[in-house]
């Protein structure tokens, strides 16, 4: 067997790997509507409750919805990559685990390291979205939190939104779900009533003009503005791929896991635009620069309608919770892939007998996050959230290329189309949309690239079970 640092994986080992755990007792207990209902969970959340009303005032103006359609395009390039490698490789672990079968082991752990700080930082992020319409929630029924238990250095609300979802994950993925099914109901119904009742009230002078002029700066407004837009919304759509993190408790995930991915990114392209122009034609876009834009909208459609207020906000609030579930989800997931190839500590690939979960690293994960949330601002957070997510991006783009190449006999039961356009396409799309990003996130991340290269020379490659030919043997 290969060792060292470009060690790879052979597909079959991982396959035999994923029957493994399996039998140990991860179950494998998500059907296809499971899995487009944790895509969906993930995908939609702060992006669009919080974010559109921000971007659309400072980038684009009502033209907020073709940074959507860009966004869009550059995530569907991407998301028919991921499918192609979740139907090949249907094991709990995500771009880690493809990185491992294509590009070798230092590549896979430091994708994996920046996939766990990403994921952090997104349930982080939404944490902090959920606290702001929380918040705002509590406060029209008459409680009011006190300031310095919601500063950007002391956000308690979001710390507590995270603890109690890490719970319910650690103590069982079905009961888990099947809460996950229900808010996902609610946060879509919720949705589609801004969108039909605020059809009615779009003033067709507030979508004109529809991309206003430039300012003279880069990026705000005009064309450059709706490209800056795209990287700036592109929080929006992050997520999808946290469904190939549960690739192994999927009942079927060679064919499920690819429809899961696509379905999830349509309907909330779909819906993001319409959100987007509805609640642009409703309120003129200057005004959209607060916390809790979709209930700005709807209160611009008359007292009449303000028990649709509360109903927003608890969709809102229902929403960016199950954002949170998945995302924390799908962090433990990475996280005990990792340990179970013994880049980290064992203990974190630990099952717990009886809720059948990988609850240290559920609960660590979670830790992680709720510290994040409670430490920084939102715009940070979910900055260096995209950014990840776009790197990540990148390179599960060019990977199929790859292994189309180095592999090109295994058996693909999804297969991208149009390789290698799509994969290309993924790929440039999402490195021109780094380059939006400004300096102090690139060096962010070369930091947290740093240490993980210190870890995996200090720690992981002597104790890689690939290295040393064998198996783990996961405690439970
Ligand atoms: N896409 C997710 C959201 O918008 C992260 O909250």
């Amino acid at each position: 067997m290969k060792t060292g640092l470009f060690a790879k994986k052979s597909v079959a080992s991982l396959l035999q790997q994923a029957e493994d755990s399996t039998s140990q007792g991860l179950e494998r207990s998500l059907n296809v509507f499971n899995l487009t209902a944790l895509g969906i969970g993930t995908i939609i959340g702060a992006g669009i409750f919080v974010l559109t009303g921000q971007v659309a005032a400072n980038y684009t103006g009502p033209a907020i919805a073709l940074s959507f359609v860009i966004a869009a395009i550059s995530c569907g390039f991407v998301g028919l990559c991921y499918a192609e490698f979740a139907s090949i490789i249907p094991i709990a672990g995500s771009t880690y685990t493809y990185a491992y079968a294509t590009l070798g082991e230092i590549f896979a752990w430091m994708i994996g390291w920046v996939l766990l700080l990403e994921y952090a930082l997104m349930v982080a992020t939404v944490a902090v979205g959920w606290s702001g319409y929380m918040t705002s929630f509590l406060k029209d029924i008459g409680i009011t939190i006190p300031e310095y238990l919601l500063s950007a250095n002391f956000n308690v609300p979001a710390m507590f939104i995270i603890a109690l979802m890490t719970l319910f994950l650690a103590v069982g993925m079905r009961k888990s779900v099947g809460v996950n099914n229900l808010i996902v109901a609610v946060k879509l119904g919720v949705i589609l009533l801004f969108i039909f009742v605020g059809i009615a009230y779009i003033k067709q002078e507030n979508w004109l003009p529809f991309i206003p002029e430039n300012t003279g700066e880069f990026g705000v407004f005009g064309l450059s503005g709706i490209w800056r837009g795209s990287g700036a919304i592109f929080f929006a759509y992050i997520g999808f791929d946290g469904i190939t993190a549960a690739a192994q408790e999927a009942k079927n995930p060679e064919k499920d896991m690819p429809i899961a991915l696509i379905a999830s990114l349509v309907v909330s392209t779909i819906l993001y635009i319409s959100v987007a122009l509805v609640l642009v034609g409703i309120v003129p876009y200057q005004q959209l620069n607060v916390p809790d834009p979709i209930a700005i909208g709807v209160d611009a459609l008359g007292a009449g309608l303000s028990w649709l207020k509360f109903v927003v906000k608890i969709g809102a609030i229902a929403g960016l919770s199950s954002v949170i579930l998945v995302t924390i989800m799908a962090n433990s997931r990475i996280f005990y892939a990792i340990a179970y190839d013994g880049l980290l500590p064992p203990q974190f690939a630990q099952i717990h007998p009886e809720f059948k979960t990988p609850y240290l690293a559920t609960i660590v994960s979670g830790m992680i996050a709720a510290i994040l949330a409670g430490l920084f601002p939102i715009n940070l957070l979910g900055e260096l959230a995209s950014f990840d997510a776009l790197l990540a991006f990148f390179i599960i783009s060019i990977s199929v290329l790859i292994l189309r190449r180095t592999q090109p006999d295994l058996v693909r039961p999804f297969k991208t189309p149009f390789v290698p356009f799509v994969p290309i396409l993924g790929a440039l799309t999402c490195g021109l949309q780094m380059l939006i990003f400004p300096v102090n996130t690139w060096l962010q991340l070369f930091a947290w690239l740093l240490i993980g290269l210190v870890i995996y020379f200090s720690y992981g490659q002597k104790n890689s079970l690939l290295n040393q030919g064998e198996r783990l043997e996961v405690r439970g």
